[in-house]
């Protein structure tokens, strides 16, 4: 039995996202396909005798009040849901920025969800992990799927995993402001009007085998208002492009943009250009495993 344990929980962008009708809920249907990238949050799971949970956040982002934060509510509901005997403490070091469109904050809770499964040797069917998941946020459900790459729809919980792909260098550029979900909801359906974004489309299985057709097929109806309220967004997915991105888009609602490059070769030029602007530049890659947790050095 494991006394701790370490995990990274992995980002994640939208190859595409489509956002269709309102529901009753107030909430967006969606259709999206999900990429885990590496750039990743860092957390350690210590059993503890004292029963609940003790978070401790280090690292730059501000991600607000300990009882709101996923971590500890995924953990919360994991203790809870084994009878509420045992205890846990959790560092979680922070390296995805907050409110990026990058699902740190729901990965995080995945990976707590993950980690204490590991931990306390699998006491909860994974069903039960889901509902758990899907409880905290719509994206969380994604960073449970058995692939690091799957399609979503209704708000993103549904989920079908595919094969994952060749591994491919991706740049992650943050230029410094915040974009949250609600509002960029709310302003894309102000611009909107009442239509839904997505017309009738009939897909074939093979556009899912390849980063080529998977490029074809690249949007976000999110850039619609992000790159109107923040037109530097709109200039460095253009910059991505031309730079040799096969993919390059806003990350979720934003406002991060990433690019996908066959080879890391034409990186560079646009990081060194992006951080002499201000902008915040990872290195990272795709992911074809999750990543699994390991017993403390
Ligand atoms: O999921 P989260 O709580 O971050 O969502 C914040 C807001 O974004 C929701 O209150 C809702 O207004 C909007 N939203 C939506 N459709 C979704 C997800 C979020 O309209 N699928």
């Amino acid at each position: 039995m494991n006394e701790s344990l370490q995990l990274l929980a992995p980002a994640k962008v939208n190859l595409w996202l489509r956002v269709l009708a309102r529901e009753a809920s107030g909430y967006h249907s969606l259709e999206t396909a999900f990429a885990a990238v590496s750039l990743a949050d860092r957390l350690e799971f210590v059993r503890r005798e004292k029963p609940g949970v003790e978070l401790v956040v280090s690292g730059d982002e501000d991600t607000g009040p300990i009882g709101s934060n996923l971590v500890y509510r995924a953990a919360t509901a994991f203790l809870a849901r084994m009878g509420g005997a045992a205890g846990v403490r959790i560092n979680l070091e922070k390296v995805i920025p907050a409110a990026g469109g990058l699902g740190g904050g729901s990965s995080d809770a995945a990976a707590t969800l993950r980690g204490l499964s590991a931990l306390f040797s699998d006491p909860i069917p994974k069903e039960d992990l889901l509902r758990i998941a899907a409880g905290l946020g719509s994206d969380v459900p994604f960073f449970l799927a058995p692939s690091p790459l799957a399609l979503g729809w209704s708000r993103g919980e549904r989920l079908l995993s595919l094969p994952p792909l060749p591994v491919r260098p991706v740049l992650i550029a943050h230029p410094g402001v915040a974009v949250p979900t609600g509002e960029a909801f709310r302003r894309l359906a102000e611009m909107r009007g009442e239509g839904s974004g997505a017309g009738p489309q009939a897909l074939d299985l093979s556009v899912l085998r390849s980063w080529a057709s998977i490029a074809e097929l690249a949007t976000n109806d999110f850039e619609f208002p992000a790159f109107e309220q923040i037109p530097r967004l709109a200039a460095a997915k253009e910059r991505l492009l031309a730079a040799g991105a096969e993919v390059a888009l806003l990350a979720g609602s934003g406002a991060s943009v990433f690019g996908i490059f066959a080879d890391a070769s034409g990186m560079e030029g646009v990081v060194a250009e992006l951080e002499r602007e201000g902008w915040r530049c990872w290195r990272a890659r795709t992911l074809e495993h999750w990543p699994q947790p390991t017993a403390r050095h």
